[in-house]
């Protein structure tokens, strides 16, 4: 869940290190440090603050720290609360040697017992602790075969960056369970947790493989395997842009990337039709179950992919949340195929959910937004979404997208299967791609719906409201505002509402409810008649032209219309906005919400 990053080049390090922290913020944010190798004395010279980055940026002012070399670190504490002594880098007992980690070490109490006997002291809560002493302890005089043996004691998941005052031109990574990617360019190679940290340096990248290690200088990136033999890996090229990973002009990454979406449907579109998928669907041939599995935002956008696929495909789904699929009693035959679904990649309980289910045989697919990420390259075969870059905690681009290519799975499944006739694939097809003009529509609401997020900012409780497949769709809704804004919201069927929410209803409770004209309109509707007969507000979100649902709502938002099947990419817009706005107004910090990580990392 922390970032890492580490230089070796031609520049001054820290305005790199910051530079690449401010990129990985997203990643954890409760406290910030840097370690780099003094140019004249060969010392590890390291600053820490507790806070953001910028609060780190502040402390480094007018400090006279000259180096070519370093390593940084962005905290989300897991063992330690966020403090000075528990910040990143972790500094060996003679400062030799300093290190940023990005996991968990499972066994750092047996550890750290062994080195407290042999007289190591500890200044920090952290796990991460063990490893800079670890390196000082069995320090061989070669930094490869130290970076071995300190590999060889540590169980758990982690992605490390070293340096050492004995080897000042180099810099080492380790990786076992926890992103991390090498940028190599001309006289300077980066390491960092991912692309965009160091984007605007390089878009040439390695992405280390578990139980490998990186010896980066200024001129050349070696690898090799735990046996330290020598590896030859393909340079991966990333056509992001710098300017996908920057605000450009927006106030929020979040708000930037709500309005990013009609790109990223376009683009996913198009990424999914250039995609050879002979060997998908041969994994898919003879298939008659799926589980979908999921985290969070990337859970609801499977929820939504269940009803394409039994609808279109006809093949039963189930949908899970991966920290419980992990540990149930799996049913998986021949015929059972996994849908992990993670914008990351790198979500633990996602991640080693899928890879229990594929050692128990069942086959994997992967729908993912980062490149090269740990989830796309355990899976038998990966569908990415194309929504660049995802800076804001907060999911949203990459949602959208996420639907985009479930529902481009379901309909050509359906097609392979003769579920679904060629007329009515090219119907949805074409229904899609007006998709994003009509996503570009609700945009244009944006000052109203700021207007609506005014008027109701201060409310206690929101219920989200959705019928089928709009159900997940509030949950999403939901999500959004908790997550941004703090404002306690629950997500409901809408039918199953009068069996324990609507005792909540009262004058203070609004209810946002999808009351879109599909086949579930009539019913909806009885369901908001229910929230007005007990005073709630009712803000609907409806189909253009529909008269008869502003008698019954306190405020309605109007989007296009559109199919039955394709409104969750045109429900779930106003509902972002409105959140945004929420949260916005009330002064939080949108980008990074408390308590919050955009990679959860950890189980
Ligand atoms: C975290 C983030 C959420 C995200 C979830 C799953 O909780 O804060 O925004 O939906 O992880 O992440 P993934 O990368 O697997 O989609």
């Amino acid at each position: 869940m922390c970032g890492i990053i580490g230089y070796v080049g031609k520049r001054q390090a820290i305005p790199v290190l910051l530079q690449g922290l401010y990129k990985l913020e997203y990643r954890g944010y409760d406290s910030a440090g840097i370690a780099i190798i003094d140019k004249n004395t060969s010392e590890i010279k390291a600053e820490k603050q507790v806070g953001k980055i910028k609060d780190l940026h502040e402390k480094l002012w007018g400090k006279k720290l000259e180096g070519n070399i370093g390593i940084g670190h962005s905290r989300w504490a897991t063992h330690g609360s966020p403090s000075i002594e528990n910040a990143h880098p972790h500094i060996s007992q003679s400062k030799t040697f300093a290190v940023v980690h990005n996991g968990i070490i499972e066994n750092y109490i047996e550890l750290k017992n062994e080195l407290e006997n042999k007289g190591y002291k500890f200044i920090s809560q952290t796990d991460t602790e063990v490893i800079a002493h670890l390196f000082e302890d069995l320090y061989t005089g070669n930094l490869l075969d130290t970076a071995v043996k300190v590999a060889e004691k540590l169980e758990g998941a982690y992605a490390i960056g070293v340096i050492s005052k004995f080897h000042p031109d180099t810099l080492i990574a380790i990786r076992k369970g926890s992103p991390l990617v090498i940028g190599v360019s001309k006289d300077e190679n980066f390491i960092a947790s991912d692309i965009p940290a160091v984007l605007e340096y390089t878009k040439d990248f390695i992405i280390l493989d578990d139980n490998e290690i990186a010896v980066l200088n200024k001129n050349k990136v070696e690898l090799f395997d735990i046996g330290k033999n020598k590896l030859k890996k393909e340079i991966t090229k990333v056509n992001w842009s710098v300017s996908s990973a920057q605000k450009s002009g927006f106030k929020h990454f979040m708000q930037k990337e709500i309005f990013e979406q009609p790109r990223a449907i376009t683009d996913t579109i198009a990424g999914f039709n250039s995609l050879d998928k002979t060997e998908l669907f041969n994994i898919l041939e003879n298939i008659d179950r799926l589980y979908i599995i999921a985290c969070g935002t990337s859970l609801h956008a499977g929820l939504v992919g269940k009803f394409w696929i039994e609808k279109f495909a006809k093949i039963p789904v189930e949908v899970d949340f991966a920290s419980e699929y992990r540990y149930r009693d799996k049913i998986i035959t021949d015929k059972t195929a996994i849908i992990g679904i993670s914008q990351s990649g790198e979500t633990a309980d996602t991640r080693f959910a899928l890879l229990d289910a594929k050692n128990e045989g069942a086959k994997t697919i992967a729908i993912v937004n980062v490149v090269g990420s740990s989830l796309s390259r355990e899976s038998d075969f990966t569908l990415y979404t194309y929504s660049g870059p995802e800076i804001g905690v907060a999911a949203t681009k990459t949602f959208i997208s996420q639907l985009v290519v479930l529902f481009l799975l379901a309909l050509e499944l359906g097609l392979k299967r003769r579920t679904i006739s060629k007329e009515d694939y090219n119907y949805l097809i074409k229904a899609l791609s007006k998709i994003p003009s009509k996503v570009e529509k609700i945009l244009l609401l944006d000052k109203s719906i700021k207007d609506l997020a005014y008027k109701y900012m201060n409310t206690q409780d929101f219920l989200f409201l959705g019928r089928n497949i709009n159900y997940p769709i509030a949950l999403e809704g939901a999500l959004k505002l908790k997550e941004i804004s703090y404002i306690h919201a629950e997500g409901y069927p809408a039918g199953e509402m009068k069996h324990g929410p609507i005792a909540l209803i009262d004058e203070n409770m609004p209810v946002v409810a999808v009351a879109v004209k599909d086949k579930f309109y009539e019913k909806i509707l009885s369901n908001i008649q229910e929230v007005k007969a007990r005073k709630g507000k009712i803000i609907s979100i409806a189909t253009e032209e529909d008269k008869q649902i502003r008698q019954l709502s306190d405020d309605v938002i109007y989007i296009p219309k559109t199919l039955d099947e394709l409104y969750p990419f045109l429900t779930i817009v106003p509902m972002q906005l409105i959140s945004y706005h929420i949260a916005t107004l009330l002064g939080k910090d949108v980008d990074q919400p408390r308590n919050l990580a955009k990679t959860v990392t950890v189980e």
